[in-house]
């Protein structure tokens, strides 16, 4: 066997040996010393091997494999970068389970200057042993009760204080400040905790003690502490080690390496939990028979195997086992033993790094046996230490093995041949352990020649660090609170959106009998749905959505589309009217020569997107523009005109224009085609608009009293006699301010995707500005008018995007972002999406229930076709709408058809019935 501390070693390696000198001569009390000593002796082979087998289980947990069980934990915390230095404020600071069974409080001030520290006041409080083997319930009333006890002598006030709490046993946690433990470790078992949130557990017990008002706004494990309260040095402190009662490490992994993240940027600091591992093939050979003895009476035997061999919990037990068996056959103490030498946990950690200390003298090593009732003679004073001595060699060297392990998973995470690092070290074991630390800095030498590692002793256990981290946390929390704030307005309940459709039911009864009301209530004359008799080849314009498109459509039995997409600069859009059907005119021609039509006049029909007030199916005189479209002349003309007149200038063409139609309208004249309950029509695109089956008794203005006419409810206009103001934000006054038509389509601009991602945008200034996000640096991208697409918001919320390519979309943008940004914007993002659904589904409910009331229905089926980019691209978007209907008109099955066809197919329709009727009359 290589054993460590033979001769012929390299420079360095001594480390790892312990001294042997002046151990009893050959004899059979001799070797059974040699016998019990050399259990402990670990060889440099067996410390690499569980190095080597430590990084496999690290990086096979890293990677999410669950199967073999990974040997470690490697749980994430919500730390993802170590201290900036600038971190300020008073912070209480609570500690359990570190320190055996003593939990700590610690008043923390953080001054946000580097290298001006204050130093904290603290006070420790024993645990008694019935508690930490008691209820849970318990356990936290006592950490709540220290907590006042220590607050009250502390000149504080009761109210606002806010705490971080270094819990320091295996936990899974979702967050900050939410934290559940898996299993207790060391010298505590609870019942009722595993499982549980303890920061919900020690938030119960705060207000159920009622004294002071404590905000637990951060949880950590204290490696974490220990890391992050390491001074700011040469090089960044990446790793935390504690060895005290238990032994753990944390340090700093590439985010992309832990697979239950899904993060592929930054770092994140992972708690290794090391004191749980278990490969029983490389720990095997090291165990000894005191180990063996030491799991089996433990109070958890065969957990934290690990652990056991290097924890001060344990060391005094490990020691006492030793010293139980030597005495037992005569080898100390004359053959005599002790009661005290013989119960379990007589010797403790003190009592071991006092005796194993070469400085402290026989006398003191004395003294400490004559208290377990021992009459020690002066060989057994040397065996003692010798003894003291094996067992904390053989703790540190494990540890240096596990640390290695930890560098080299650094090293690799980073791809990096050499690594420089700091290592902040906690911990009784560490702190009050000369030897210990050197054995373990020499060990890891030794284990890690290509790590350049400096230790750092943690100032005052870790207090310092889980401050920082509550500092962060305490940002993070208000950073959400006015987020929340900031959201309030766009969630709706139940009430408001009753409240609009109510609102929205008042405005369509005086719309429609022509008294003053935001909705006008446009009649188109369209008195019927398709039967499906239509017959014949009709040319068709779709103005006004995203695209402008020219189409030939066939309706035989069935419906044949031939189209072509044709660009409307924003020039033309808002230039002069004659420019515009000039270019419209352009299309058609250039549209007939592709499709070899050229000469032959076809019947037209012109879906034209903005409201028009029809005298009948061939004459739509334009009330306003809306949208992006603001060319000038033609509000007030009838746009069939302005249309022919283009026709006219063109000379070469000839075009029979025989129906304009609303976007709207031919959306359900389309769908009606295929579903002869569709009486309505809905489009949520660039703008929204909704169309649907009016009684014509119910319309004023429009000859006869029976039947039915289509009427365009031009609804985006609703709310623009300020009957919207209660539900309207700040951010949409601002975006109706920047646009084209102040004052004007306030509910369109609540809803529809030419405005939805402005309303982003504008909540995304107001929250850098709050220094919410982006660091509250206001970036020139953002300033940016009409940046942020509403496209990009039905890509942000889609389902299957992993918050990384939340990231990646704004990072396009020019948006360098955090991932708490990213899921900031995203949640942004839904909120003003679910408003805009909402609003629109509560439109949809006043109509159903309008047509459900004028038939005299208990019950109404119907169906309403659906066009326009954002209902159709975006993810929850047609969800919300059909939830929304359900919830405010129960009395409806309705049925929500998507156009597939586009809206041009319906103008074709209506075409071909107006042709169809204009036969019939000539006949
Ligand atoms: C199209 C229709 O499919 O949808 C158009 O053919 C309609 O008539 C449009 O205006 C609405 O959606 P968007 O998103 O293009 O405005
Ligand atoms: C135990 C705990 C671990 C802690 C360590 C040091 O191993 O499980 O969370 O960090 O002790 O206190
Ligand atoms: C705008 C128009 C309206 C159209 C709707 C959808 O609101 O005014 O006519 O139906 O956009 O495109």
């Amino acid at each position: 066997m290589d054993s460590i501390g033979s001769a012929g070693l390299r420079q360095g390696e001594e480390a790892l040996s312990y001294p042997e000198e002046g151990l009893p001569g050959p004899s059979d009390s001799s070797e059974l010393v040699q016998e019990c000593l050399q259990q402990f002796k670990v060889t440099r082979a067996q410390l690499q091997q569980i190095q080597a087998s430590l990084l496999g289980s690290m990086e096979q947990a890293l990677r999410g494999q669950a199967s073999p069980t990974p040997a470690v934990r490697m749980l994430p915390t919500y730390v993802g970068s170590t201290p900036h230095g600038t971190e300020q404020g008073d912070f209480v600071v609570l500690e359990l389970g570190a320190t055996g069974a003593s939990l700590r409080v610690l008043w923390v001030t953080l001054t946000g200057t580097e290298g001006h520290r204050v130093e904290p006041r603290s006070q420790e409080f024993v645990i008694p042993q019935e508690v930490m083997l008691g209820a849970g319930q318990q356990l936290f009333d006592f950490a709540a009760h220290c907590l006042s006890e220590f607050l009250d002598v502390q000149p504080v006030s009761k109210q606002g204080l806010q705490l971080g709490f270094s819990f320091s046993f295996p936990c899974h946690q979702t967050g900050l400040d939410r934290s559940t433990l898996i299993s207790w470790t060391k010298g505590f078992r609870c019942s009722g905790v595993e499982g549980q949130d303890v920061v919900q557990l020690l938030r119960d017990a705060i207000q159920r003690h009622g004294a002071y008002n404590i905000d637990v706004v951060a949880v950590v494990n204290d490696t974490v502490g220990t890391m992050m309260g390491c001074e700011l040095g040469a090089r960044p402190c990446e790793v935390g080690l504690v060895v005290d009662t238990g032994t753990n490490a944390c340090y700093m992994e590439e985010a992309r390496h832990v697979a239950v993240l899904d993060e592929d940027r930054g770092r994140v600091c992972v708690s290794v939990e090391w004191g749980s591992f278990s490969d029983a093939g490389v720990l095997g050979p090291v165990l000894t028979t005191f180990d063996h003895t030491l799991d089996h009476e433990s109070l958890n035997p065969g957990a934290q195997r690990f652990e056991k061999m290097i924890g001060g919990l344990y060391l005094g037990e490990l020691v006492r086992l030793v010293l139980a068996h030597l005495a037992r056959h005569g080898v100390l103490f004359g053959g005599g033993t002790s009661p005290a030498l013989l119960s379990r946990g007589s010797i403790l950690l003190e009592h071991v790094a006092e005796m194993e200390d070469p400085s402290a003298g026989a006398a003191r090593v004395h003294a400490i046996l004559q208290d377990l009732g021992l009459s020690p003679g002066a060989s057994d004073v040397e065996l003692v230490q010798h003894v003291c001595a094996a067992v904390c060699a053989r703790a540190a060297q494990l540890c240096a093995a596990a640390l290695a392990a930890v560098l080299s998973r650094l090293q690799h995470g980073r791809e990096q041949q050499t690594l420089q690092v700091a290592v902040a070290t906690g911990g009784r074991v560490c702190e009050r352990h000369p030897r210990f630390c050197s054995i373990l800095q020499g060990t890891v030498m030794l284990l890690a020649p290509e790590c350049d590692v400096s230790f750092i002793p943690s100032a005052d256990g870790g207090g310092q660090g889980v401050a920082m981290v509550t500092a962060v946390a305490a940002r993070l929390a208000a950073h959400r609170r006015l987020l929340e704030e900031t959201l309030a307005p766009f969630r709706l309940n139940h009430d408001q959106l009753a409240a609009v459709q109510a609102q929205m039911r008042k405005a369509m009864v005086k719309g429609l009998r022509g008294e003053a009301s935001s909705l006008r209530m446009l009649p188109t004359f369209v008195r019927a749905t398709p039967d499906g008799s239509e017959r014949g080849d009709f040319l068709a314009l779709d103005l006004g959505g995203t695209n402008f498109r020219v189409l030939l459509v066939r309706v035989t039995t069935g419906v044949q589309i031939t189209s072509q997409i044709y660009s409307i600069p924003e020039s033309v859009a808002q230039g002069s009217g004659q420019q515009l059907f000039d270019h419209i005119v352009d299309c058609i021609v250039d549209f007939q020569q592709k499709q070899g039509l050229s000469g032959q006049s076809l019947p037209l029909g012109f879906t034209f997107s903005f409201p028009c007030r029809q005298l009948g199916l061939d004459q739509g005189i334009l009330l306003n523009w809306t949208k992006g479209f603001n060319a000038s002349d033609c509000e007030g003309q009838d746009v069939v005109n302005l249309l022919r007149e283009a026709i006219t200038r063109r000379q070469a063409v000839e075009l029979n224009v025989v129906a304009i139609v609303n976007d709207t309208v031919g959306t359900m004249m389309s769908c009606g085609y295929e579903d002869p309950r569709c009486e309505i029509g809905l489009i949520v695109g660039t703008g929204t608009n909704a169309c649907y089956m009016e009684e014509l008794r119910n319309v004023v203005g429009v000859p006869g009293d029976s039947g039915r006419m289509c009427i365009n409810m031009e609804w985006g206009a609703f709310g623009d006699d300020g009957s919207l103001a209660m539900l309207s934000t700040c951010f949409d006054a601002s975006v109706d301010q920047a646009s084209i038509n102040p004052g004007k389509q306030r509910f369109e601009k609540m809803i529809s995707g030419m405005y939805l991602g402005e309303i982003v945008r504008h909540i995304l200034l107001h929250l850098t500005s709050l220094g919410v996000l982006f660091r509250g640096q206001q970036t020139q991208c953002l300033q940016t008018r009409d940046i942020f697409k509403t496209k990009f918001l039905s890509e942000i919320e889609s389902d299957s995007l992993a918050l990384r390519q939340v990231r990646a979309i704004l990072e396009d943008l020019g948006l360098p972002l955090t991932s708490d940004d990213a899921l900031m914007v995203l949640e942004v993002c839904q909120a003003v999406s679910q408003r805009a659904a909402q609003l629109c589904g509560a439109g949809v409910a006043a109509v159903v229930e309008k047509i459900r009331e004028n038939r005299g229905l208990e019950e109404l089926a119907v169906s309403v076709g659906v066009d326009g980019t954002l209902y159709k691209l975006h993810p929850h978007f047609s969800s919300l709408v059909a939830a929304t209907v359900r919830e405010l008109a129960p009395r409806c099955v309705v049925t929500f058809l998507q156009s597939e066809d586009g809206s041009g197919k319906g103008a074709a329709l209506v075409t071909a019935v107006a042709c169809r009727l204009a036969q019939l009359t000539r006949v």
